[in-house]
């Protein structure tokens, strides 16, 4: 029997809105909120506020793109956590209304699975490509780094971590000190291109967990160089732009690939997966692709509409929780962090 989920995203700045059958997506709906972009990140009262008024259009538009009507529904998906507090009640609460009022079974998904389970969305007209599993998935976001053994769907271990900043907030935090607009990752990305990504050198981390990160002392060594620089050249940023960039970027793709090889390694698995908003770089899409070819991986980079915070993610996480007759209560409440999923 078909099933049909519909998905819900709100836990940061992305209200989205998705309709799955199975695990085929009919629609996939992501209304952005460029009210952060002034302020050099997201502001979280903002945020949930601009949920507030795209919730409705945006699920409205998911049902009406996938053709279907409300009570075509078999189980309404939706973002519990990790994520801004304020921003996940809007969500939960708009998706228990609809349960409510359309009875129709609620299911709790975590952000972060939905990122890694995004690998099992197909497209209508085409099957794409899914991991075998157990697999390793590294996922980098704007909030978590962590590598994560993949069992089943439902069986995810967190086996290396980030002791301080995310993959995603050493783009963006370097990308403010440069004075580019935020997001910064995907502008790094972009004017990296036209970089020497030997041109700078900046200092790697020395972490003690086997598979675990660290991105301060990098974002530190970043922010020095250009202070230094900047004191002997005002102009030292704008003249150096795209190869400050494209070292960064290459410092931060060696760092993130390292462990991962390492956990590869160690686990003797050879499917490895990346997922999150830092999944769509370029530079790490091509480094895993040839650090891949070298070591008899089979690699899988997700669809770029699904690196970053989307309800597709969510619904697909949803369906294999339906299907496992893991239902959520009414009672079901936001959490902020990992730890208390
Ligand atoms: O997964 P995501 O959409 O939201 C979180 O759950 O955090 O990830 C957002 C992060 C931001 O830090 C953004 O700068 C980064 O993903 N990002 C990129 C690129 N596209 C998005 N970083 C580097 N290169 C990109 N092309
Ligand atoms: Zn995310």
């Amino acid at each position: 029997m078909d099933i049909t989920i519909l998905g819900i995203e709100s836990s940061c700045d992305d209200t989205s809105a998705a309709v799955l059958r199975n695990t085929t997506l009919l629609s996939n709906v992501i209304a952005s909120q460029a009210v952060h972009q002034k302020y050099g990140g997201v502001i979280p009262e903002l945020a949930s506020r601009a949920h507030q008024q795209n919730i409705i259009p945006v699920v409205d538009t998911a049902l009406k793109e996938a053709g279907i009507t409300i009570d075509k529904v078999d189980a309404i998906a939706f973002t519990r956590g990790p994520g801004l507090l304020g921003s996940l009640l809007v969500g939960v609460s708009f998706a228990k209304g609809l349960s409510i009022a359309n009875n129709i079974p609620l299911v709790e998904v975590n952000h972060l699975q939905g990122h890694i389970l995004s690998h099992f969305v197909d497209m209508p007209d085409k099957e794409l490509p899914h991991p075998s599993f157990p697999f390793l998935c590294l996922l980098v976001s704007g909030g978590h780094t962590q590598i994560v053994r993949v069992d089943s769907p439902s069986k995810m271990e967190i086996i290396g971590t980030t002791i301080d900043d995310a993959a995603g907030e050493a783009f963006d935090k370097c990308a403010k000190v440069m004075g580019l607009p935020y997001p910064g990752g995907p502008i790094i990305d972009r004017l990296a291109k036209e970089g020497d990504s030997k041109a700078f050198k900046f200092a790697k981390p020395h972490v003690e967990g086997e598979f675990d990160y660290s991105f301060s002392g990098l974002k530190t060594s970043f922010l020095y160089t250009l202070r230094d620089a900047v004191k002997e050249n005002p102009n030292f940023i704008e003249e150096n732009k795209a190869d400050l960039c494209a070292s960064l970027q290459h410092t931060i793709v060696d760092i993130l690939l390292n462990k991962l090889i390492k956990a590869s390694k160690a686990t003797g698995i050879k499917d490895i997966a990346i997922a999150g908003g830092v999944s769509a770089n370029s530079g790490l899409r091509n480094g895993i692709l040839e650090a891949g070819k070298r070591r008899g991986w089979r690699t899988f980079l997700p669809e770029l509409k699904f690196t970053t915070d989307n309800a597709a993610m969510i619904a697909v996480a949803g369906y294999y929780r339906y299907m496992a007759g893991e239902l959520s209560s009414l009672d079901v409440s936001p959490v902020a962090r990992i730890q208390d999923l």
